[in-house]
């Protein structure tokens, strides 16, 4: 059976949309409700029970929009929500992030791996068990960015500020002989150029999204969801400023996507 209804992806901001290209790629069958919550991002700053908070009232609206399934195209929302939701909400498939550590330890030779990720991913209990399960014998660098998603958000993506906060964080790790870069957070495949120059060719930089959207394939192919042929789309929803939305999206190539805004009242979102 083929199933027309949309997918679910959200971020709190823009870094999903990293996420969305990847399964637009990959499915491009697939119809995707796109939420943004620029209003509170970055989310790398707050506590776990806010994060909860906002992905799940972002997950009823997605669902109240009729997804069939949802995708967290947030590391950080991932680490914070993504059991909780499952739990919640057993009857929807729910697809999140998590840092890709296996492929960068498979991949190295030097035995030296890093991560770069927000606050809130590196200090939580995910993140530990992913390293504790798939470091094997490999060192595991790790590196909070505070403040990259920000500078992101903000279109800075190839400033003389922002390449001097990421040599802040890059060059000791090459320094100390990583072979692998990871990407923890959705938002870092957007100045992906900038972190390729800091590390040079020697160093793999690894973004997960392709392999999310591979794996959220398998997921819709197993529980009969998938939209087989047909093209499909994106439509954008943002709580943050739209104008600006879209102009980020133009300057990303993205698009042209429909842009819509959101409020959130109450602990809900709801049209402006
Ligand atoms: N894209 C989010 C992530 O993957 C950014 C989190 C934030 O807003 O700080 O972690």
């Amino acid at each position: 059976m083929r199933d027309p209804r949309p997918i679910g992806v959200f971020d709190s901001g823009i870094g999903g949309l990293t996420v969305a290209v990847a399964i637009r790629q990959a499915l491009p069958a697939e119809r995707l409700l796109y939420f943004g919550d620029q209003a509170h991002v970055p989310y790398g700053d707050r506590d776990d029970a806010q994060i909860l908070a906002f992905s799940e009232a972002i997950a009823h609206w997605l669902l109240e929009r009729g997804a069939k399934a949802l995708v967290i195209a947030c590391n950080t929302a991932s680490a914070a929500a993504l059991k909780p939701l499952r739990e919640r909400l057993p009857h929807v498939p729910i697809v999140g992030m998590e840092p890709a550590v296996k492929p960068a330890v498979e991949h190295t030779r030097t035995g030296v791996v890093g991560v770069i990720a927000t606050v809130a991913t590196m200090q939580g209990a995910v993140f530990a068990s992913i390293v504790e399960r798939f470091a094997q014998g490999v060192t595991v660098l790790q590196q909070a960015c505070p403040g990259l998603v920000r500078q992101i958000e903000a279109g800075e993506l190839d400033t003389p500020r922002t390449e001097a906060m990421l040599r802040g964080w890059l060059e000791p790790m090459v320094d100390r002989g990583i072979d692998a870069l990871v990407l923890g957070c959705t938002h870092y495949p957007l100045v992906r150029p900038l972190i390729e120059r800091i590390v040079g060719p020697d160093v793999r930089v690894i973004d997960p999204a392709p392999a999310i959207a591979r794996r959220l394939g398998q997921v819709l192919t197993e529980a009969d969801l998938a939209a087989g042929e047909g093209a499909g789309g994106i439509e954008v929803y943002t709580s943050g400023d739209e104008p600006r939305l879209r102009a980020m999206l133009h300057r990303l190539g993205l698009g042209p996507w429909p842009v819509h805004g959101l409020q959130w009242t109450e602990g809900r979102l709801t049209p402006p």
